[in-house]
């Protein structure tokens, strides 16, 4: 077959293009319109497979074909996808209809235009599994916990320690999301340079993962955070990813492995809340207390000739009904804080907020009765260097 031998590229692409039952879950016709305009770009020869899935309220598509990252005809055709499956939402009248997508027009790449993006580009191997993550009520930095530990966290992944293809290590580059860097690190040598980053999860994301002995990528996530991207609230930006396995990369356990602990994720009701990142199957893949808590599914699929062979519904296992339990305790822990931090996001990362018209409003009630602090807490040095 011609064009065997060229690369394949994986594009998982997702919007929340409107609802049933206000953020809960995607409407099986709008998944139904979007799997028609994808099927007709199969039929076309612009995609070689598809699979369209959802998680809560997003809609995801995920495609493969031989035209690399980036391809205005690829986002193209999601875009047209959204469109239609955004007509499907207005006329059941779904809740938020289209709210992801923020322009009218397509220009070339739907980066910067409100769906997210995950897409690599590799020379499929002779049998080659991959994951695919997507989250919903959290945003992309909630995937720095999970993505560490996979490529870099011994105690996560024995691969690191005895597994000669993968000893040594991996390559994380970090995008800063406000800023628009990114920056290059090697682990294990600059592992708590790497964690200094990551741990800001809100600004400093893991962009994409590259194996060192020869530079083949891992690992890429989303990292569009639609609400800097508009610069109003329009919705959190429920991220994917994508994780390739085996022969050489983290074992799909060891790729599992690092969400049977529901670390706290920022999302949940509002966008403006810490809660546990749940792991569930496609069955359970819709928010609902408090619009959460926020979950996460994983899907295999074995790439074959470009075809997507799968999916794989790979936390529909008993081994994650304890986290699944930790993560109920968690939501019941975190809700009684009610209104507190650190429930609560911090006022700079809340998607809603009535602050400003409450201290508009007050302005004049607060009394001065001692001088103002020199600095805002936040600038003060903590420890002058030596
Ligand atoms: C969070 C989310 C929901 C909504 C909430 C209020 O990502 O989508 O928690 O923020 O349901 O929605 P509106 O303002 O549309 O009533
Ligand atoms: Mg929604
Ligand atoms: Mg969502």
């Amino acid at each position: 077959m011609a064009g065997e031998n060229k690369k394949i590229t994986i594009s998982v692409i997702k919007a929340d293009i409107g609802s049933l039952a206000g953020h809960h879950k995607v409407h099986p016709d709008t998944m139904a319109a979007a799997a028609r305009v994808l099927a007709e770009g199969k039929r076309k020869g612009l995609i070689i497979d598809f699979y369209v899935t959802h998680v809560g309220d997003d809609l995801q598509l995920i495609m493969t074909h031989r035209k690399g990252v980036d391809h205005p005809d690829i986002h193209g055709l999601a875009w047209d996808a959204f469109k239609k499956a955004t007509e499907v939402a207005k006329d059941l009248g779904l809740y938020a209809a289209g709210q992801d997508l923020l322009s009218d027009a397509f220009s070339g790449n739907i980066r910067g235009m409100g769906p997210g993006v995950a897409e690599m580009e590799f020379t499929e191997r002779k049998s080659d599994p991959i994951v695919v993550f997507m989250a919903d009520k959290t945003e992309p930095g909630a995937f720095n916990l999970p993505i560490f530990r996979i490529f870099a966290d011994p105690f996560n992944t024995a691969g690191l320690v005895i597994d000669p293809r993968l000893h040594e290590g991996f390559k994380f580059e970090i995008m800063d999301v406000y800023e628009g860097k990114i920056v290059t690190l090697n682990a294990p040598e600059e592992l708590y340079d790497i964690l200094a980053l990551i741990g800001t999860t809100g600004r400093y994301v893991i962009k994409r993962v590259y194996r060192k002995s020869d530079d083949e990528i891992a690992a890429v996530v989303s990292t569009e955070r639609l609400n800097l991207i508009a610069g109003r609230y329009v919705g959190k930006d429920d991220p994917v990813a994508i994780v390739r396995a085996q022969s050489g990369f983290p074992a799909v356990g060891e790729i599992l492995e690092p969400f049977a602990f529901p670390h706290l994720v920022a999302g949940w009701m509002r966008g403006s809340h810490y809660g546990p990142l749940m792991p569930v199957s496609m069955r359970d893949a819709k928010c609902t207390r408090f619009d959460g808590p926020p979950r996460v599914v994983a899907l295999g699929f074995q790439i074959t000739k470009g075809r997507l062979i799968g999916p794989a519904d790979l936390f529909d296992d008993p081994a994650f009904d304890e986290p699944r339990r930790l993560a109920q305790l968690i939501t019941d822990y975190m809700r009684r804080h009610g209104p507190f931090m650190p429930h609560r996001l911090g006022p700079e990362e809340m998607e809603y907020t009535t602050l400003p018209e409450v201290l508009e409003k007050l302005k004049n009630r607060f009394k001065q009765v001692e001088q103002p602090a020199k600095k805002e807490p936040s600038t003060i040095v903590t420890k002058e260097a030596e």
